[in-house]
């Protein structure tokens, strides 16, 4: 039997748009209904007790609008906040381990390098998933906070000189320890890959979490029958804690498709 509950999603701002494009790709039926917490970005710089706050927040807004499954598509709460999700009443999937994995079977030399929010760095989760299937792999992790700045700002061309001059010394590190597997542990990043692609060579290989988090969903709806009837027409709604309207622009250079107007709605995570 389908189960034509929309799939819930949730990340600090744009940045969870990212497992959404990778959703629309390997799910095209599915609804989604998707929450960016616009009011409160960033998370990855706050304390471990306020992201959990804002998590729990976040969770229990998707659970109002009844959907059956559950995505952090925001690498902070998935590395610091995903025991939020133990009470939840339905299935929860985050986005670090799927991506770890990846990066374990890929890479040839056993350097992998690891970017995300401070948060998530600091959290080493990452590192720990690598390690159950490459217990030798050597893990350089390195917070570039600023990045998610750049993608709210919408300052996302791949040659932006600002763009580029702050990839160049975040990445440095990971250049110094001959990573040629990179995780792009925050799910704003993935935005600013042909920069960071720029100042790392074609040699190394990107994990996108969008990508690997997507495949693991629908690989779960597969094996429990849980997917939309496969004549639906998928409807997608976007809730944000504020300023919608330049979630909108970003947003629609993200998916690249246009978000209707009526598609988008500014709410109160207290007025619920
Ligand atoms: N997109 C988020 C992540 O994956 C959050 C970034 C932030 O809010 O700091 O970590």
């Amino acid at each position: 039997m389908a189960d034509n509950r929309a799939i819930g999603v949730f990340d600090s701002g744009l940045g969870g748009l990212t497992v959404v494009s990778e959703l629309l790709r390997f799910l095209p039926n599915e609804d989604i209904v998707y929450f960016g917490d616009t009011g409160r970005v960033p998370y990855g710089t706050r304390s471990k007790e306020t992201i959990r706050k804002y998590a729990l927040e976040d969770e229990a807004f998707l659970i109002e609008k009844d959907v059956k499954l559950i995505i952090a598509a925001c690498g902070t709460v998935s590395s610091v906040a995903y025991d939020t999700a133990e009470t939840l009443p339905v299935p929860f999937f985050e986005v670090v381990s799927h991506a770890a994995f990846d990066a374990a079977k890929t890479t040839k030399n056993g350097r992998i390098g690891v970017l995300g929010t401070a948060a998530t760095v600091n959290s080493g989760m990452h590192e720990k998933f690598i390690k159950e299937v490459l217990p030798e792999a050597e893990v350089t992790a390195c917070a570039c906070s600023m990045f998610v700045s750049l993608v709210e700002e919408g300052w996302l061309a791949d040659d932006d000189i600002v763009v580029l001059e702050t990839a160049r010394r975040y990445l440095k590190p990971i250049i110094d320890a001959k990573c040629d597997t990179v995780i792009l542990g925050c799910t704003h990043f993935p935005v600013l890959k042909g920069a960071i692609k720029s100042i790392l060579g074609d040699k190394v290989t990107l994990i996108d979490a969008g990508t690997a988090t997507a495949k693991a969903v629908k690989e779960f709806l597969d094996e429990n029958s849980l997917n939309a009837d496969s004549e639906k027409v998928a409807k997608n709604r976007y809730f944000v804690s504020d300023k919608a309207y330049s979630f909108k622009k970003t947003a629609t250079v993200l998916l690249g498709k246009k978000i209707e107007d009526e598609d988008i709605k500014q709410v109160s995570l207290n007025n619920l």
